[in-house]
């Protein structure tokens, strides 16, 4: 019998106007708020190919409640830009994931955790630090409404994580954990300079190096890897 994951979700008024902080020029704040729609478009993209593959057949029911929720959580923040007049281009490390960085060539468990663990678990990340950074009722009311999904979907990728490990070798365990610690890098390496400050101080090289040491972490604490393995 499927699991239903029905919830009541956070009303959002649409009545509301749009009120961009005014410490930080408009075009910054589009492009800050451009990376969290670019992320729902880059998890949808990788859920749509997750769910056709072998492994994850019991929990198809899964993607596919999450692939509804990931079309509604792009259409929210669409909406919400297209109140501000404008969608920016996405940062380098959503780029990436866009263009299929975040799928890995073995067993389906990598894409798993790269999309489950890293990239969704950054999208929380951010919408938790705009919360505090921006006044906007409206943007939070949606941030809101989203979150609840969100967690839940980490968690699905934290379960599927334990759940696998059985069924994949040592050394796909190791060269999983070694690829998704090099695309992470990557990511952090493709930073550019010149991208708004507030986006460095989300996304940019120092941060997203300290966020690796967490995500590292986590991993451990999961199974993916033990500490000598990692090192
Ligand atoms: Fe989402
Ligand atoms: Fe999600």
């Amino acid at each position: 019998m499927p699991r239903r994951y029905k919830q009541e979700r956070t009303p959002i008024d649409w009545a509301q106007q749009v009120t961009p902080p005014r410490w930080l020029p408009r075009r910054a704040y589009i492009t800050a708020v451009s990376q969290l729609y670019h992320g729902e478009i880059a998890t949808l993209a990788m859920c749509r190919s997750l769910n056709e593959t072998a492994i994850v057949t019991e929990d198809q029911h899964f993607l596919q409640t999450q692939i509804a929720d990931e079309t509604r959580h792009i259409e929210l923040y669409r909406r919400y830009l297209e109140r501000l007049g404008d969608i920016a281009a996405p940062e380098p490390a959503l780029a990436a994931a866009l263009h299929g960085r975040f799928e890995w060539q073995g067993s389906a468990l990598g894409t798993i955790v790269a999309v489950h663990l890293l990239l969704e678990g950054e999208g929380l990340r951010v919408q938790r630090e705009y919360g505090h950074w921006f006044p906007c009722s409206l943007l939070r009311q949606v941030n809101a409404n989203i979150t609840p999904d969100e967690a839940r979907h980490v968690a699905f990728g934290r379960r599927t994580l334990v759940g696998g490990l059985n069924g994949i070798t040592q050394d796909e365990r190791i060269a999983i954990y070694r690829w998704l610690e090099n695309l992470w890098r990557d990511c952090a390496q493709s930073m550019s300079q010149d991208i708004p400050s507030l986006i460095r101080l989300t996304m940019g090289q120092r941060w997203m190096n300290e966020r690796w040491s967490r995500h590292r972490k986590v991993l451990i604490r999961l199974g993916l890897v033990s500490e000598a393995e990692a090192a």
